[in-house]
């Protein structure tokens, strides 16, 4: 048995954390390799909520390794912080976390220039982002003059030169931008971030050389996804995305493991859909309808609270992500929140303004925006799913709802979650 990557189809938040925390007993380590404290994982185990934002969500399993790969971007004080709050929660890491010497540092002028841009005068600008930094990290490492890697903390008297190059262009920029912006002094940026690095220098090392030892030693991995493939820079509703390739596709660059060596492709959808922050959303209910989604699924984002918007199963779009990211099977998620309608719908293709059939997801956002879903509507059901834990225990109509997606979709269901914690699922489908 290989490894195993389990990646968001829609546009985040897909209860990737849950899945990921029950596939943690068939490997040996989960591994990060794009985003960065963006993601918001949660896992409720035994009653307890965990939040996992830029750590692995193996960290809560004892014995499981993780890792965070070159492709993830890191802003030390937000690592730190986390680290602390899962140890106030009782979560042992000890030696088990590694971080990437290529990963990418965020500094406080990543953080300024985001604010800059969400809050700047154009409305047109606002992408509706995390305001964590990661855009504009990922930004500067693509544009190379300005990077910093975690690798450069560990060469002082560089890293303080470079840092104060990029912090005297950055200074003057964002000074001609935002009138009432503070200065940053150079040489206390880099007394700070020496700091962390003294605290982090234990976790550091080469993760792409420790990945290919384990995978020697028999080792399995588990790759797991943040954001959803529908929010890759390259695949999803460009520009309202997020800056790293968020779908399959980004696995072998921000790890460094080709994907030859994984044999388990799960993609992770809800039983409806959901988006935070801006960009076009075909299905939305902006409505009694989504605002019930909202409410029973608890649809508020884990990292900034934002309500997250709502609305029907859109087929079209995921049937795209599943091929992007070579789903070979398929989760189901949040599916008891769909209990108590009389009729659920489900985009099976979309229609133009001139009442075009359109069977594919539109590469252009003006495209995007102007389709209307063509729904089929399937008759729902009454009963409370959240006690169910075999495939019997549901009701008819739902096993038609899952078996019509999976139709749709064209990958077979595997795993179908009817409950945020890890007894509420069930793994024989159908
Ligand atoms: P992620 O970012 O993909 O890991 O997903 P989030 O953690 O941001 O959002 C998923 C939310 O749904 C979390 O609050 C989970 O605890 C919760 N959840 C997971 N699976 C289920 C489920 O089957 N039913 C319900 N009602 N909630 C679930
Ligand atoms: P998880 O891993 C849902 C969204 C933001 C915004 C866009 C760009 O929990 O599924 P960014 O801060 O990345 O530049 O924001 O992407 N976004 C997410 N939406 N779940 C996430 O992560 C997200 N991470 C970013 O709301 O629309
Ligand atoms: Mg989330």
């Amino acid at each position: 048995m290989g490894s195993t990557c389990v990646v968001g189809l829609q546009w985040g938040d897909e209860a990737k954390g849950k899945i990921v925390d029950l596939l943690c007993d068939q490997h040996d380590a989960v591994v990060r390799y794009q985003g960065g404290a963006n993601a918001g994982h949660t896992v409720v185990a035994d009653g307890v909520t965990y939040k996992l934002s830029l750590l692995p969500t193996g960290i809560l399993r004892p014995g499981i390794e993780c890792v965070i790969g070159n492709g993830v971007v890191i802003h030390p004080p937000a690592l730190l912080k986390e680290v602390e709050t899962l140890k106030k929660q009782g979560v042992e890491i000890g030696g088990r976390l590694h971080v990437s010497d290529r990963a990418h540092v965020i500094l406080p002028y990543h953080l300024a220039e985001e604010r800059l841009t969400e809050e700047s005068a154009s409305a047109a600008d606002h992408l509706g982002t995390t305001r964590r930094g990661i855009g504009p990290c990922y930004r500067d490492k693509v544009g190379r003059v300005h990077g910093v890697r975690v690798g450069d903390l560990y060469h002082p008297a560089q890293f303080r030169e470079h840092l104060s190059r990029i912090i005297d262009y950055k200074n003057r920029l964002l000074a001609a931008m935002l009138p009432e912006f503070d200065p940053l002094d150079a040489k206390q940026v880099a007394d700070e971030y020496l700091e962390y690095a003294d605290v982090l220098r234990p976790l550091v090392c080469d993760t792409t050389t420790w990945m290919h030892h384990s995978l020697a030693q028999g080792k399995r991995l588990l790759f797991e996804g943040a954001q959803g493939s529908l929010l890759d820079v390259d695949h999803g509703s460009y520009p309202y995305v997020t800056s790293s390739n968020s779908s399959a596709a980004g696995i072998a660059a921000g790890s460094g493991v080709p994907t030859r060596h994984i044999d388990r492709w799960i993609g992770i959808v809800k039983a409806y859909t959901t988006r935070v922050g801006g960009g076009p959303f075909p299905t939305e209910q902006d409505n009694d309808v989504g605002e019930r989604i909202r409410r029973i699924g608890r649809e508020y984002g884990t990292v900034t609270g934002r309500p997250r918007r709502c609305g029907w199963f859109d087929a079209v779009a995921v049937r795209y992500s599943s091929r992007v990211s070579g789903s070979t099977e398929i989760a189901l998620m949040l599916l008891d929140v769909l209990s108590g309608l009389d009729e659920i719908k489900v985009a099976v293709a979309y229609e133009n303004k001139d009442g075009k059939r359109i069977p594919e997801l539109p590469g252009h956002v003006a495209d995007l925006a102007e389709c209307r879903p063509v729904y089929e509507t399937l008759p729902g059901w009454s009963e409370d799913l959240t006690k169910a834990r075999s495939w019997s225990d549901l009701p008819k109509a739902a096993h038609d709802y899952v078996r019509f997606l999976s139709k749709q979709i064209g990958v077979p269901i595997s795993i179908v979650s009817v409950g945020p914690e890890r007894l509420q699922t069930i793994t024989k489908v159908g």
